[in-house]
């Protein structure tokens, strides 16, 4: 059994679609991939926090600059960062794998907005890239990529949908790769 920490800020959609697709895994018949996750939020009462009650997810208000003291304690197998909006130091990266979700096809558009920026500047394609996690925004090593065409007639708010809903296909799936191999 594996346990993951699961870090968010804000909407927590991508926390929720791991969470069911690990739980659909142990359902199947002779899963042997069971994960156990955990929550940890940088923002009391933020809207993952709704989730992780609704998933029955256990969760930890862990505010930022006690961060290291909470994972010095931890004994988790993997750190999972899912639209948790801080730059984790070296002293809190040493504590084990981490890795991160980004809404564009990096190197491009690091930051924040990726989505917007893709489609201001009228590129063909924007994508979503996992990778693992460093002190700088976005630039660990990429594990897994995924372009995605933008169509002439879209408008912003139907490309950042289809974005998130390939983060929620393709984050999973990284994580079971990266907890399990293959
Ligand atoms: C996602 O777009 C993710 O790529 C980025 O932050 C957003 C988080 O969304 N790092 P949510 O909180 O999972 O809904």
């Amino acid at each position: 059994m594996k346990k993951v920490l699961v870090f968010a800020s804000g909407n927590g959609s991508n926390f929720q679609a791991i969470v069911e697709y690990f739980k659909n895994k142990d359902a199947q018949k002779g899963g042997d991939k069971r994960v156990v996750f955990e929550l940890l939020v940088d923002k009391e009462n933020c809207y993952a926090c709704t989730r992780a009650e609704n998933l029955g997810i256990k969760y930890h208000y862990v505010p930022f600059n006690e961060t290291e003291n909470f994972l010095k304690n931890a004994d988790y197998s993997l750190y999972v960062l899912a639209g948790y909006m801080r730059i984790l130091p070296a002293a809190v990266l040493n504590y084990g794998t981490f890795i991160n979700i980004h809404p564009s096809l990096l190197p491009k558009y690091k930051g924040k907005n990726a989505i917007e920026q893709a489609y201001n500047e009228r590129e063909k394609e924007c994508g979503v890239s996992v990778h693992y996690v460093n002190e700088e925004v976005d630039s660990g090593e990429i594990i897994e990529q995924q372009a995605i065409e933008i169509l002439p007639d879209i408008s912003l708010e139907e490309l950042e949908k289809m974005v998130h809903g390939v983060e929620h296909k393709i984050y999973p799936r990284v994580i079971e790769k990266v907890l399990f191999g293959g």
